[in-house]
Order: structure tokens, then sequence, then C-alpha cells
């Protein structure tokens, strides 16, 4: 009993991180360069999502320069973002992913 209360608490937290979150990190953090669904200064969201999975796009956040040369670039303009928690990237990543199918 004691246990799944724990386990439900961990799981309400982490989603209600990912719903809220995403959207506002996404205004926060990446606007100025990427949009949904529109190119901007880098590829949309849709784009992205569209061609790569959420371990790549965490990995660019984090560390583009580690990145860039593996999804096809051949510099690295976009800024690593390494403060932000864990949960936070998990909610960007689902933020983006939800974009795949958009029109
Ligand atoms: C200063 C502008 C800038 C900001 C801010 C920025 N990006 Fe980028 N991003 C780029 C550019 C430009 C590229 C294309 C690769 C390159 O030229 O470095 C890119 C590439 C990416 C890619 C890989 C694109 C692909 O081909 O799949 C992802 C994923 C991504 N950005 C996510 C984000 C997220 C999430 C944020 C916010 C936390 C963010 N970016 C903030 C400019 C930016």
């Amino acid at each position: 009993m004691k246990k799944s209360a724990i386990v439900l608490l961990v799981l309400c937290a982490a989603s209600a991180v990912s719903a809220a979150d995403g959207k506002r990190l996404f205004k926060t953090y990446c606007w100025g360069c990427h949009h949904q669904t529109a190119e901007a200064f880098g590829p949309s969201f849709k784009t992205i999502a569209s061609k790569r999975n959420r371990g790549e796009i965490i990995a660019q956040i984090v560390d583009p320069k580690g990145t860039y040369r593996m999804l096809g670039y051949k510099r690295n303009s976009m800024p690593p973002f390494n403060d932000l928690k864990p949960e936070e990237l998990e909610a960007l990543a689902d933020y983006i992913m939800k974009f795949k199918d958009a029109k």
C-alpha cells in the first residue's frame, strides 16, 4: 500500500511536469530560433519530430556540439542548455514529439 502510494505520487509529479512545462520551456528557451510548425532560424518542431527520436532530441539540447554532425549538420549554431533538469528535458521532448503529425 505504502509503496504503491509512493509510485503513484512519483508518476503524478512526472506527468505534471510534462504537461505544464513543455510549452513553457519551449517559449522560454527555444522560441527565438524554433517555432512549432514553421521553419525559423532552426528547423520547426514538426520537422524535428518527424525525423528524430527522443534520445536524439535530448542529446541535441544538452550537447549540440556533440550531436550536430550525427544529425547531418556542417556547423553548430545552437547553444547548449545543460542546466535543464532531466524532467524538463523529458517535458521538452514530449512537447516536440507532439508535433509529429501537426498540420
Ligand atoms: C540561438 C538559436 C537556437 C536556440 C535558442 C535553440 N536552437 Fe535548436 N537549433 C538551432 C539551429 C540553428 C539548429 C540547426 C542545427 C545547427 O545549425 O546548429 C538547431 C537544431 C536543433 C535540433 C536538431 C534538429 C534536427 O535536425 O533534428 C533540435 C532537436 C533542437 N534544435 C531543439 C531545440 C530546443 C528544444 C531548444 C530549446 C531548449 C532549442 N533547440 C534552442 C538553433 C537554436
